[in-house]
């Protein structure tokens, strides 16, 4: 019997014996003497009776409600992953940076000891995170040289426009903190406010060292993947500067494995990864 059935249970035996006594109590007080024992005893077992035909039509009524929630939930989770895939898909080849950034950001989480809540919004704001740069031109996003001051200053508009994506929805909010603030760094020196230290909320920091490790272990059309050793140098070098020296504490041990996962011989089961998470925080 799962939760829910064990409280309609109990709620609805709680109700047929008061409903129970008061009856009894009235064919008590209605018809005094002999007969009134039997007149209370029979409203009693009317009322435990109702009591026990009503409990299955709560319990369906529930488990409908269940399960157009799940089915909404549902939905609202595909949209995430559609809206994060159209946008990946315009500068990587397969829009599977997205499920693996979301996936290492999720282990990192859960090495810190994250909640389910925050959980959420970290995998949120993972599959959203560069939602923004639907609104960066292909000449921009697709050139395969060095940005000038410029086209680098439309680049990082990616991140205003992400908050402007999502400002006003609801259902989006919980994925805002990483995407405004993914490209902070803990010594103050990133974008677009600068912010430092404990100011950039946990889920940008964890998920700015997902997005780093990813994107230099990953092949772009300008340069070769990493090793995982240079790109772990990177990660560990870069503690107190660019990282959060506790992020990367969590990561250290989950490194090699997670590199394993995603960029091996067996990787690219990504989704498959991705679909186990969501399926344990959000269902
Ligand atoms: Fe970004």
């Amino acid at each position: 019997m799962n939760s829910y059935r064990r409280k309609a249970a109990i709620l609805i035996a709680v109700v047929s014996v008061a409903l129970a006594l008061v009856a009894g109590s009235v064919a008590w007080l209605i018809v005094p003497g002999e007969g009134a024992v039997d007149g209370a005893l029979m409203a009693a077992l009317a009322a435990i009776a109702c009591g026990l035909a009503i409990y299955p039509i709560v319990v369906h009524l529930n488990n409908e409600n269940d399960r157009k929630s799940r089915d909404l939930l549902k939905s609202h989770i595909a949209l995430l992953e559609a809206m994060g895939k159209a946008v990946a898909k315009r500068d990587s080849d397969t829009g599977d940076h997205n499920y693996r950034v979301t996936n290492i950001a999720m282990a990192i989480g859960e090495k810190l000891g994250l909640a389910d809540k925050p959980m959420r919004a970290l995998l949120s704001g993972a599959l959203l995170h560069d939602v923004g740069k639907i609104g960066v031109p292909d000449r921009i996003l697709l050139k395969p040289g060095r940005l000038d001051d410029q086209e680098m200053a439309l680049m990082r508009s990616h991140v205003p426009q992400g908050e402007d994506i999502v400002d006003g929805i609801p259902s989006l909010a919980d994925a805002r903190d990483v995407i405004a603030y993914h490209h902070e760094k803990w010594d103050g020196t990133g974008y677009p406010r600068g912010l430092a230290g404990e100011d950039i909320p946990l889920s940008a920091r964890i998920f700015a060292v997902a997005d780093v490790f990813d994107a230099l272990c990953s092949p772009r059309p300008y340069k070769d993947a990493m090793s995982f050793e240079t790109a772990w140098g990177i990660i560990r070098d870069d503690a107190g500067s660019h990282f959060d020296p506790r992020v990367v504490e969590a990561f250290r041990p989950l490194a090699r494995r997670l590199h394993r996962q995603h960029f091996g011989e067996n990787g690219g089961r990504s989704r498959e990864i991705l679909e186990r998470g969501i399926a344990k925080y959000f269902f």
